[in-house]
């Protein structure tokens, strides 16, 4: 195959992308959008900030520029993110005890509901662990309790029952005290028939990332029967050496059966959140990269 896509498609996987609307004008990006990736997570456009900016007021509009450009050439979309800590509008920190419930539920269902069978994943909720792996004590957590995460998958099961529910984490690129703590609490979930369905593993890795049990903690997962999918994928450095960081995530992610795709965290190193790396499989003038070519040589 001659394109990550098509690629990762052999094994039955997608290979996907972060997009930003707001680089919906530029026709190289768009390009190779279109021409290498099955499946496309908005960057930033799901976000509560900007997808419910004031109470009940809802902003679908930028979103569904991405969602409708990527289902009319049948790819995929990964919904990100219903609960998290940042990109948080204002308004919500104001509220405490069954009004923050219920403005979490809202915002679920309203925002599930509005996309409602056209999202492949959701990432129900993000970043709620700390590196010891306990839970992240920000004020959800504080205010509601455990209980809170739970909350959130069960209403988003109700309000899009076809999409898959993911928690959704990073530094847990291999059997640590982090990826541990998740761990737990998934096969707590598995036992009590709380939904969930995937666990995604952002993996914004270094140069020097030391991934000798990476593969073993996606498997571990797995086993707990729960898909894997590795979520935000970019890497430091630059030539052979994020070339063989990358195409051992790819060779981890096709050994696990139940890795079903791969999403990289943008397109070209001219858009990187990370702003002083060059992390991505494009350079900032959609060439590829040696890392782009280790990918498509293991997938
Ligand atoms: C980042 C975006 O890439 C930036 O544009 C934004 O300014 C901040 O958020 N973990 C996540 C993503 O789950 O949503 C973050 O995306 C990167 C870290």
């Amino acid at each position: 195959a001659s394109t990550l896509g098509a690629a990762a498609a052999q094994s039955g996987r997608y290979y996907g992308a972060a997009i930003a609307q707001g680089h919906l004008g530029e026709s190289a990006y768009v390009n190779t959008w279109n021409t290498e990736f099955t499946s496309v997570t908005p960057e930033n456009e799901m976000k509560w900030d900007t997808v419910e900016p004031s109470r009940n007021q809802f902003n679908f509009g930028p979103a569904d520029q991405i969602v409708s450009r990527a289902r009319s050439r049948g790819m995929s979309v990964r919904g990100h993110t219903f609960v998290w800590y940042q990109q948080i509008p204002g308004w919500v920190s104001g509220l405490n005890g069954n009004d923050l419930r219920a403005a979490i539920s809202n915002h679920i269902n309203q925002v599930a509901g509005h996309w409602k069978g056209q999202i492949h994943s959701w990432d129900v909720v993000n970043e709620a662990f700390e590196e010891n792996g306990t839970r992240r004590q920000w004020f959800v957590q504080q205010r509601l309790g455990d209980g809170y995460i739970e909350e959130a998958f069960r209403t988003a099961r109700a309000a899009d029952p076809n999409a898959k529910l993911c928690y959704n984490d990073y530094n847990t690129d291999g059997v640590n005290a982090k990826s541990t703590g998740i761990y737990n609490m998934v096969r707590d979930f598995k036992s009590r028939g709380v939904p969930i369905d995937c666990v995604g593993f952002q993996s914004h890795l270094g140069s020097g990332a030391n991934l000798s049990s990476y593969q073993a903690n996606l498997q571990r997962f797995a086993d707990l029967g729960v898909d894997v999918q590795i979520t935000e994928l970019d890497v430091g450095g630059s030539g052979s050496g994020q070339a063989a960081t990358y195409r051992a995530v790819t060779q981890a992610c096709l050994a696990v059966t139940r890795c079903t795709g791969i999403t990289v965290w943008g397109v070209t190193d001219k858009y990187s959140w990370r702003s002083s790396a060059t992390p991505l499989l494009f350079d900032g003038n959609y060439n590829k990269k040696q890392a782009y070519t280790a990918v498509l040589d293991a997938l």
